[in-house]
């Protein structure tokens, strides 16, 4: 079974028809990219993926969960959790303590029985630190625990995020544009990171890029939305040479 499956998806906002019957199914521990120009719906995905919108149309399913049922909040609980193309973190907090934000979404420990124990329970946090911590070492922002999020540069930034999303211990990581702002080198660097973030952690994920180097060399399959429609899907290669995918980013 997939894990995560969209069936004909849609949305519509007024006469606009943001995603439009889309279809993709994702396994367990694919890397998988979601492309197309400017407009073409893909964050719009994620939303509807994440919940923050309900589909008009179409359903979306995640380990069997038919996800039109589930706040946002239980969606994440699942097992799914996001970067945001505009990084959101809380620009006064410390690297450490954004990622620790992350770590009260966990099952095992729920925001509610932090607020109970009002910060008390000085084991649970002192491991919250520490898986935190860890986390950030693997992104290797070890050595930047206690900046200040805002003083950070946007691509560490953008690496912060994706630490804090992992500090929810997701099955499925959605990243959006998470090379954006990056230089070659850390568009590298970022690749080889996502790639152990499936290969040693077992993480499914989707990634949304407009950097095409970076999402032909990480993903596995590839599917190509345009106005809302898929225009394209298959191997990088595949979609690379596809005369479809070409005129749509020269149109953009
Ligand atoms: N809440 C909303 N209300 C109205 N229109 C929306 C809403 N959210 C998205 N749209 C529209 O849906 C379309 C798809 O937007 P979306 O942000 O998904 O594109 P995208 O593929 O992520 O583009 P980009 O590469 O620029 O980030 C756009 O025309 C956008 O203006
Ligand atoms: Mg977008």
């Amino acid at each position: 079974m997939s894990q995560l499956v969209l069936d004909k998806a849609t949305i519509k906002f007024g006469g606009l028809t943001a995603v439009n019957q889309v279809c993709f199914e994702l396994e367990q521990g694919m890397i998988f990219g979601l492309i197309g120009p400017n407009g073409a719906g893909k964050t719009t995905c994620f939303n509807l993926i994440t919940g923050l919108y309900k589909p008009t149309s179409g359903s979306i399913t995640f380990d069997g969960h038919d996800l039109s049922q589930y706040p946002t909040y239980q969606i994440a609980a699942l097992g799914i959790s996001r970067t945001f193309q505009n990084i959101r973190l809380f620009g006064s907090l410390t690297v450490l303590e954004n990622v620790m934000l992350g770590t009260y979404l966990r099952k095992e420990s729920s925001l509610a029985s932090a607020l109970l124990h009002g910060g008390r329970s000085i084991g649970d946090t002192s491991r919250k630190r520490e898986f935190a911590t860890n986390l950030l070492n693997v992104l290797g922002l070890g050595d930047l625990l206690h900046v200040r999020s805002r003083d950070l540069p946007y691509g560490k930034q953008r690496r912060v995020e994706i630490a804090r999303a992992m500090a929810t211990n997701p099955k499925l990581l959605l990243l959006d544009e998470p090379a954006a702002g990056m230089n070659p080198q850390e568009k590298v660097a970022l690749m080889e990171d996502v790639k152990r973030l499936r290969n040693e952690f077992g993480k499914t994920i989707l990634v949304i890029e407009h950097d095409m180097k970076f999402v032909m060399n990480l993903c596995e399959q590839i599917v190509v939305l345009d106005h809302g429609e898929e225009i394209a899907r298959g191997l990088p290669a595949e979609v690379k040479a596809n005369p479809k995918v070409i005129a749509a980013y020269l149109g953009e």
